[in-house]
């Protein structure tokens, strides 16, 4: 079950003193925070005429219904009804549901399936570390979370959608090998040309040896690391937000290592990731409304389509509570680039 995990409802700072309203799975939620700045999340309907929560207020850490007045707490427990005498017990019946929700490197994830697979989110990689640098991009797609991801993890698009920014055809051979683990799957390239690219040679030393890995981590969060003989570092995370089937808000973790500059990199490095970003944002809301004119997807899949198997096959295999592709397995791919 995709519910029973994890997702970033919206950044920490966004959520101060009003209720927050978010979708997760076509679901209406809202968030606040309670008396101690704790965030809440609960079903976005109050229990009494069903009025949004969401378009009430936080009175001193209780949400208020902008109907009749009732308060809840982030349990979900009415502990204040106007209407009713002074002193008068409130039943336990009168909640409406809650669901666990943390704040955790600068965001604010829930999980709304019944049973959680873990306490807590995973942590992003490096964030905070000395000698990092991080910045964070929030980005609406109009498409599933499955494409997103491969969207993430698939090298031959940069190539065509990115031109010149990113990568340009070189059409030079690249050796690619693709791993199993516990928790996705990861794909290793070698000799990969960086030639024709404003980002690497603006990036990186002409002679620095690329390590680079693309990483699909379960069931809706992608990594790619990018890791150079003269120790700079650039990873990215992004993680998916599931708003419907086909609307996906995506946080993306830039975190780097560039020496004593890194702040300076920052200034093109933000700006130019929004617009590769952006050129995403675009072929992928494309391809949906081509899916959507047909009713339906009818894709082929070649070898260097080297994790799309990978995500489907998990993302499948945890909606229909199947086991996923076994960890250990290997395989080698001949592509060009
Ligand atoms: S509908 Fe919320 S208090 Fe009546
Ligand atoms: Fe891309």
């Amino acid at each position: 079950m995709l519910e029973n995990y994890w997702y970033i409802a919206c950044r920490a700072r966004e959520l101060a003193d009003r209720p927050v309203p978010f979708a997760l799975f076509d679901r209406p939620f809202v968030l606040f925070r309670d008396r101690h700045g704790r965030p809440g999340a609960l079903e976005d309907r109050c229990a009494h005429r069903n009025a949004p929560l969401s378009a009430g207020k936080n009175c001193g850490g209780l949400l208020e219904c902008p109907y009749h007045g009732w308060r809840y707490h982030t349990d979900g427990r009415a502990v204040d009804i106007p209407a009713l005498p002074e002193n008068t017990a409130i039943s336990e019946q009168l909640r409406v549901k809650a669901y666990p929700c943390v704040e955790q490197d600068g965001y604010v994830w829930v999980c709304v399936g019944d049973r959680p697979t873990r306490d807590r989110p995973s942590s992003f990689p490096h964030l905070g570390d000395r000698g990092w640098t991080t910045f964070h991009l929030k980005t609406r797609f109009r498409a599933p979370v499955a494409s997103c991801l491969e969207n993430f993890l698939d090298c031959p698009h940069a190539t065509f959608v990115h031109r010149f920014w990113f990568r340009a055809p070189t059409a030079k051979p690249v050796r690619a090998i693709v791993r199993s683990l516990e928790d996705g799957a990861v794909a290793e390239y070698f000799e990969e040309p960086r030639e024709n690219s404003l980002v690497w040679s603006l990036l990186s030393q002409k002679r620095a040896r690329l390590q680079h890995t693309d990483r699909f981590i379960a069931p809706a969060t992608s990594r790619v690391d990018y890791i150079f003989s003269d120790r700079r570092h650039y990873i990215i995370t992004s993680s998916c937000t599931p708003l419907s089937d086909r609307e996906t808000e995506v946080y993306t973790v830039i975190t780097f290592r560039f020496g004593a500059i890194g702040w300076l990199i920052r200034l093109f490095f933000e700006p130019m990731s929004r617009w590769i970003i952006y050129q995403d944002v675009k072929i992928l809301n494309q391809q949906q409304q081509n899916i959507d004119r047909f009713g339906k997807t009818a894709y082929k899949l070649i070898p260097p389509d080297l994790l799309a198997p990978y995500i489907w096959k998990w993302r499948q295999a945890i909606a229909t509570q199947t086991p996923p592709p076994s960890p250990g397995q290997e395989h080698h791919v001949e592509m060009r680039l």
